[in-house]
């Protein structure tokens, strides 16, 4: 498994924090992460819609709208809303859903948040049943209910919060009920960077870790990174050593391709997990249809793993096909092994 994705799941199991999640606390994410929006390259249409509701916002002296960001790991959720609490100038709280396992964990912070803080929660969809009903009355009427007692002894009292302002984070928006979902003023998709938006990232990237690197050796790494900044920081470190050792430091197209090449990473920016996945339905299921349960068992991954982490760039350059019978292999998925694409007799 490549570190994207350990990184991704270690994050699932940071604990509650008032600053920041696992993940995003190492010191090389801090230091790369975009601090404004002029730094924020690309998802112009989602900056647009952010710049307009905030300048709003502070025109009408009011908080934001409750905001609601989907796509996939590594595209900039948790970068922006560290954007939107310093262009917002209010104070940010991270927590993560799965780590609210009680009311009390969400209440704990809720009744600390003053007037127009941000409160960011990734992966919202994972927040347990049990919780997710104190968070409508919250992000509605800012308020939460404390029940006190059982039995005929309860009362209840409504404790005011203040008017805070909460940006979820989603790699699945589907998994969101419905009530929770229609409480986001705004939601935005983030898509998949182009190879062009990824060179700026890269070149940004490069000049804060005092690295040059070709333009060549930028458009190279900027093909092999899954369309995500991410990935292409982490590369870019990868690629980086391995030039400081065999090429003088020098980081171009040849230094590139031989560093990717040692990290198992292939012309497409496929990583071995991408590979065995495309091949277990190529091989093992004769190119599909096959549900996605089946390749998880074959494979022993969680099926979110490949649901989250894997899929979206698979269909998103057309290697998988999604249909109503399953996951299919694409004709390009084949070529890309240089198969020929088996023809199923029906
Ligand atoms: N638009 C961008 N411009 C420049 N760098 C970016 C951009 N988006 C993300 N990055 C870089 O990619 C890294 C990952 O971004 P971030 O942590 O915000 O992703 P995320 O969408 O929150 O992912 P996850 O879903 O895994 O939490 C950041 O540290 C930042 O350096
Ligand atoms: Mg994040």
């Amino acid at each position: 498994m490549n570190d994207d994705i350990l990184s991704y799941s270690s994050e699932k199991k940071g604990i509650v924090t008032s600053k920041t999640t696992s993940v995003d606390t190492s010191k090389e994410i801090i230091s790369l992460r975009p601090i404004n929006f002029k730094e924020y390259i690309g998802q112009n249409d989602t900056i647009e819609t952010l710049k307009i509701a905030i300048q709003a916002a502070k025109m009408r002296e009011e908080p934001l709208e409750h905001i609601l960001f989907h796509g996939p790991p590594g595209l900039g959720k948790t970068t922006l809303s560290h954007i939107i609490a310093n262009e917002m100038g209010k104070d940010l709280t991270v927590t993560s859903g799965p780590t609210l396992e009680k009311g009390g964990d969400l209440i704990g912070i809720l009744t600390n948040l003053g007037e127009g803080d941000i409160f960011f929660i990734d992966e919202i969809h994972r927040i347990p049943k049990v919780v997710e009903e104190f968070l409508y009355p919250a992000m509605e009427d800012f308020s939460v209910d404390f029940v006190f007692d059982k039995g005929i002894h309860a009362r209840s009292h409504r404790y005011r919060l203040k008017q805070f302002v909460l940006i979820g984070a989603t790699t699945r928006v589907g998994l969101l009920s419905s009530p929770l979902r229609d409480r986001f003023g705004i939601f935005r998709t983030l898509d998949f960077y182009s190879v062009e938006q990824l060179v700026v990232i890269i070149k940004r990237s490069a000049a804060i870790l005092n690295t040059t690197i070709s333009d060549n050796g930028a458009i190279e790494l900027g093909k092999r990174s899954r369309g995500t900044p991410r990935i292409a920081n982490r590369l870019l470190k990868r690629v980086r050593d391995y030039s400081l050792v065999k090429s003088h430091g020098k980081v171009n197209q040849e230094s590139v391709r031989a560093a990717l090449e040692l990290e198992g990473i292939d012309t497409l920016g496929l990583t071995s997990l991408d590979r065995n996945y495309l091949k277990t339905i190529i091989d093992f299921y004769k190119g599909g249809p096959v549900g996605i349960e089946a390749i998880a068992a074959t494979l022993q991954e969680e099926n979110d793993t490949l649901v989250d982490v894997v899929e979206p760039f698979l269909l998103k350059i057309g290697l998988v096909l999604r249909t109503s019978s399953g996951r299919k292999a694409s004709e390009k998925a084949y070529k890309h092994f240089n198969l020929k694409l088996q023809k199923r007799h029906y």
